[in-house]
């Protein structure tokens, strides 16, 4: 029988994209089919498809959907215009992860051959992604293990970073996922990633569909937990990563941090080259994605707040990189203070 991580996240099939709908897990496994470049960007936007890589390998594929729409004749200048313009706002659907734009240019660059050579070079980067979570994830497994002497390991995590974020195992997750496997882990402690739930529904599911013993906290519980001495080591993703270091990656990653480097805590931060933006050095010039207030104001459709409160709502935050333990890629381990620019 195939593992579920056998079965990537997201794929072509017949002119569409089928994904899962990551909005309706954990209660209802149903699949999504993205016949148009609006499709796709609504899927974003509304996070049914999430996690850096995974939105590049959906923008990739948005391109090819406008290649087959204006260029299956042939390239004509009004054509490839019209791809353009459709790349350009599906690299805008969401700004922090740099892997969107990332895997939309490159999927663009191959427009002059036709849409066939636009399709080709989408789906070799959902093959590469798989292999480039394998590579990382080994090295990954290794940093965490030359930095925890403690058998076996209690772990924290923050939002998803796994299959579903991924073409295939995932990155932080799958490194938990791959250290369970060789029986180092006693528990995983899933924060629950407030206000849409990513750690809660996403991380816990997988967690449970491999078998991984885990509990779910507040991720205000994250620091008292590290306090009390439930956590050997933090593991979380990337949306984007500057030539110094410094990364950005769900909002509370950087309070985790803190904490973390308080109680002398490995933090170690496992992401792909393609979520490296080397053309800028400091964190503070990355692009934080500001959500609706609605996530935050309310809960199931629910207003929690009174009538008229207003919301901070970033996505993400940017964790600099002295607090950083290491950072994992497909090439190896980049320790924090070797990170320069
Ligand atoms: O808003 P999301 O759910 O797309 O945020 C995702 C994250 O912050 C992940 O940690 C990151 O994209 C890495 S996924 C391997």
């Amino acid at each position: 029988m195939s593992k579920p991580s056998d079965q990537p996240s997201l794929r072509w099939d017949d002119h569409a994209i089928v994904t899962l709908d990551q909005r309706a897990l954990p209660h209802e496994r149903r699949l999504l089919r993205l016949n148009t470049v609006d499709d796709v960007i609504t899927a974003i936007t509304t996070l049914a498809v999430r996690g850096a890589p995974s939105i590049g390998l959906a923008g990739a594929l948005g391109v090819v959907l406008s290649a087959y729409a204006h260029c299956s004749q042939g390239g004509t200048g009004d054509g490839q215009a019209a791809v353009r313009a459709d790349a350009q706002r599906l690299a805008a659907a969401r700004p922090t992860a740099v892997n969107l734009a990332w895997a939309v240019d490159r999927a663009l660059a191959k427009l002059g051959d036709g849409p066939d050579a636009v399709l080709a070079e989408a789906t070799a980067m959902i093959d590469e992604d798989r292999s480039v979570n394998r590579q990382m994830v080994a090295h990954a497994v290794r940093a965490v293990l030359d930095r925890c002497p403690q058998r076996p390991l209690r772990l924290l995590t923050h939002c998803n970073t796994g299959r579903l974020a991924t073409a295939a195992v995932g990155t932080a997750l799958g490194t938990i996922l791959a250290l369970a496997d060789a029986g180092k882990v006693t528990e995983v402690l899933v924060d629950e990633t407030r206000p849409l739930l990513q750690g809660a529904r996403l991380t816990a599911w997988e967690l449970a569909e491999a078998g991984v013993p885990h509990r779910v906290c507040v991720d205000s519980a994250a620091a008292a937990a590290m306090g009390q001495g439930l956590v050997d080591c933090v593991l979380v993703g990337a949306d984007r990563i500057t030539a110094r270091g410094d990364v950005a990656n769900k909002i509370g990653t950087y309070g985790l941090a803190i904490a973390a480097a308080h109680h002398n805590i490995p933090f170690i931060v496992v992401a792909p080259e393609s979520s490296w933006d080397r053309s800028l050095a400091d964190g503070r010039d990355i692009v934080i994605e500001e959500r609706a207030a609605d996530e935050v104001i309310s809960y199931g459709g629910v207003r929690t707040t009174p009538r008229g409160t207003r919301a901070y709502n970033p996505a993400f935050d940017v964790t600099p990189a002295s607090l950083i333990s290491a950072i994992v890629s497909e090439h190896g381990v980049h320790h924090a203070s070797e990170v320069s620019a």
